[in-house]
């Protein structure tokens, strides 16, 4: 982790999105590098809020920001000449992307247009990580995992807008980006993440959290679908060693990776419930089945390339990725220093990949 310390201390990084779930957390990771952090977001996705609850804004040079506004964000990253720049600002839910399609398409499409468009003028060195989804891949309902190589697709709207956004990726690297010397890109493409913090409308770990920190049911769909649980530090430690690798060698540019979780973390709805209860003693559930929306089945991600290319493993069960998780969330509630706990959690998390 020395190496990655070193890559990011003193360097200008912009994150979007740095005040949603993934954001907040990689803003804590990447300033307790000593690196210095401009976050653009619109505002704060959940209350509570991950970013204010790890009083970060102090720590950062925070900025309330739409990223559909060209001419702003062009003049901010001109003004910053970033070294780096993670973009993960996104409408992120599938049952939102129902209910507001166009934000859903102008957000995630337009919006990494803007980001890449902001960035194609720039003089300095900069280091581009995209993070787009696995929905991004076009959904065959195969059981094989899909490949850097597959298709993109995506047919509801939240799907479609992240494929949107691979496409425009695709052509303002071929087009303007792979001619420079001086930028680098990668795509980062990964599933569902959790851990503490997240508090998203219609995810089920902040759905359960909410119910039983007042005692009550937590009422889940779908308890049957199987899901690759995965640790949010796990995968942010592979936009983190993508970063890296991009500033080392020319040798991925332009390249996506998928970061997906080990191959027997696929577990249920219901077995998630069951490892959670084990921390969370009094949780409780119902199951109702909703068929409301069409959310894509299960789709699984090979993610060799990102092993052999960046050396990315991944290091935690899917015990160890619960229990992380619900622990986070009993600390918050027992009134307990988040910031503190929150950057113990990604000390030992570093620990286990130097072991
Ligand atoms: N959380 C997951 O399980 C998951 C899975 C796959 C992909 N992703 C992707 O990872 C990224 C981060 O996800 P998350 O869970 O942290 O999302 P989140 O909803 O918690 O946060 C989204 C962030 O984007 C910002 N944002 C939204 N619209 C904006 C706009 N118009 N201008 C500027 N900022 C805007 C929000 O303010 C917030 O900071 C997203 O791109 C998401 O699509 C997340």
């Amino acid at each position: 982790m020395k190496n990655l310390k070193k890559h990011f201390y003193k360097k200008k990084i912009i994150i979007t999105g740095h005040t949603g779930f993934k954001g907040s957390w990689l803003t804590l990771w990447l300033q307790s590098y000593g690196a210095k952090i401009f976050g653009i977001s619109n505002g704060y996705p959940s209350n509570p809020s991950n970013f204010k609850i790890l009083r970060l804004s102090n720590k950062i040079n925070h900025k309330i920001m739409d990223l559909r506004n060209l001419s702003k964000l062009k003049k901010m990253v001109n003004k910053i000449k970033p070294d780096y720049i993670f973009h993960l600002a996104a409408q992120s839910l599938v049952k939102e992307s129902f209910e507001n399609p166009i934000t859903t398409f102008t957000t995630n499409s337009i919006g990494t247009c803007n980001v890449l468009e902001s960035t194609r003028h720039l003089k300095n060195k900069c280091v581009i990580v995209i993070i787009t989804s696995d929905k991004s891949y076009k959904n065959l309902e195969i059981k094989r995992g899909y490949n850097e190589e597959d298709l993109i697709g995506g047919v509801d709207p939240y799907s479609a807008s992240k494929g949107c956004a691979e496409l425009i990726i695709k052509s303002y690297y071929e087009s303007f980006l792979k001619k420079k010397s001086n930028i680098r890109l990668g795509i980062s493409r990964a599933g569902n993440v959790i851990g503490g913090g997240d508090w998203s409308k219609n995810r089920i770990i902040p759905d359960c959290i909410r119910a039983w920190s007042k005692g009550s049911f937590v009422s889940v769909r779908n308890r049957k679908s199987t899901r690759p649980w995965q640790h949010v530090l796990e995968v942010l430690y592979g936009y983190l060693k993508l970063a890296a690798e991009l500033k080392k060698n020319k040798n991925n540019n332009g390249h996506a990776f998928n970061f997906g979780p080990k191959k027997n973390q696929d577990k249920t709805v219901n077995s998630l419930l069951f490892e959670s209860k084990k921390h969370w003693i009094s949780a409780k559930w119902l199951f109702r089945e909703d068929k409301s929306f069409a959310e894509s089945s299960l789709l699984k991600l090979n993610s060799s390339k990102a092993n052999k290319r960046l050396k990315w493993f991944n290091n935690l069960s899917f015990f160890e990725t619960v229990k992380m998780t619900i622990l986070w969330y009993l600390r918050y509630f027992n009134d307990e220093n988040m910031y503190e706990f929150s950057i113990d959690q990604i000390k030992k998390y570093e620990k286990k990949i130097k072991n």
